[in-house]
């Protein structure tokens, strides 16, 4: 039996007849011991709660006794039939995972420790990066280098520069400061994150640059052969993060070098439903583990995902899943179902 199907405990009390609590203390004592003979309970009941509930199976009043359909969790399964057991990932797990949300508002809760891999070391010779110092999460890394490997593959050229990945706060704030004193304090808000809410802190962000073999450089706009990245990256679990008509949602003008790691079901569904991770992140809380599950296709398989306010979610028993808090109020589950 499951935590899920365990029925709560009820109490069942039994009251004597209230005039007779009122007479000498003899008496009571003596009505008392007429009642422990009977066999019958007399625990006082707290404050509030029910007197008068009988469960019919011979215990007495004190003793725990179950009752069915009272106020349990209901027992929760994937639609493979996999029952799911509710787990308390503790707080930390809100702020941890693919699929926070940082923003100005939002700010980035930095780990003790976060797993990052030098993009120089681990990348392939599809692309270029700019130096030996760019870091990158390793789920990031190896779909960045599925992504430019296939891109080069399907006629692409090997040009594309990637000029930054993970950050520390400390270099956000100057990046922050040289973009506010090169081009304007508006500017440098539309463009660069404040401190704490770069989504280049978590390390699961690139941005795209073009190095041509002459040497020299020029922004990328994902457009001509390049727009084959921006229009595919979400089969490989990147979206384009900020799109001009997201602006007002994400607080950030168009930029379409930075790309953002959410692994391939939620890049897909973004995509399809056309959400910037702002309107993504309120779009989940629709499902959850006890309602509708969303259901998404795409590249990688099909997969079922929920999502559970707070720490304490519910975890299939077996089978592939990932969890990821939204760095917001609570914790999405992701499983493969097909
Ligand atoms: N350019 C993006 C918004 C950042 O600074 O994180
Ligand atoms: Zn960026």
């Amino acid at each position: 039996m499951n935590s899920y199907s365990r029925r709560r405990r009820r109490r069942q009390w039994y009251v004597g007849p209230g005039g007779l609590l009122a007479v000498l203390a003899v008496i009571a004592a003596a009505v008392l011991a007429v009642v422990l003979f009977q066999g019958c309970g007399t625990d006082a009941p707290p404050a509030g709660e029910d007197t008068a509930q009988t469960d019919g199976d011979g215990q007495t009043g004190g003793q725990d006794d179950r009752q069915p359909g009272d106020s349990q969790p209901q027992e929760v399964k994937t639609s493979a039939g996999v029952s799911c057991t509710l787990t308390d990932l503790g707080e930390e797990a809100i702020y941890t995972g693919e699929l926070v949300l940082v923003n100005n508002w939002t700010l980035y809760h930095f780990p003790e420790e976060q797993e990052l891999v030098s993009i120089y070391a681990e990348k392939n010779d599809s692309y270029y990066v700019a130096g030996s110092e760019v870091y990158l999460a390793p789920a990031a890394m190896e779909a960045l280098n599925a992504m430019l490997g296939d891109f080069t593959a399907q006629g692409g050229s090997k040009s594309v520069n990637v000029v930054a990945g993970y950050r520390t706060e400390e270099f956000q704030q100057h990046l922050f400061d040289q973009s506010a004193e090169q081009n304007g304090l508006e500017h440098a808000q539309q463009y660069v994150a404040q401190p704490g809410g770069s989504e280049h802190h978590t390390g699961l962000v690139v941005d795209l640059s073009i190095y041509h073999d002459n040497g020299t450089s020029e922004e990328y706009h994902g457009t001509g052969e390049y727009a084959w990245i921006n229009g595919n990256c979400q089969n490989y679990g990147y979206v384009v993060r900020y799109a001009e008509d997201k602006a007002d949602l994400t607080g950030i003008a168009n930029e379409p070098w930075h790309f953002r790691y959410v692994g391939v079901p939620h890049a897909t569904q973004m995509v399809k439903e056309g959400l910037c991770l702002e309107e993504y992140i309120d779009y989940l809380k629709d499902y959850t583990a006890d309602g509708e599950h969303l259901m998404i296709e795409c590249a990688s398989g099909t997969y079922e995902v929920w999502y559970a306010q707070g720490s304490e979610v519910y975890l299939p028993d077996s089978g592939d899943y990932t969890v990821s808090g939204n760095n917001v109020d609570g914790i999405i589950v992701t499983c493969r179902v097909g």
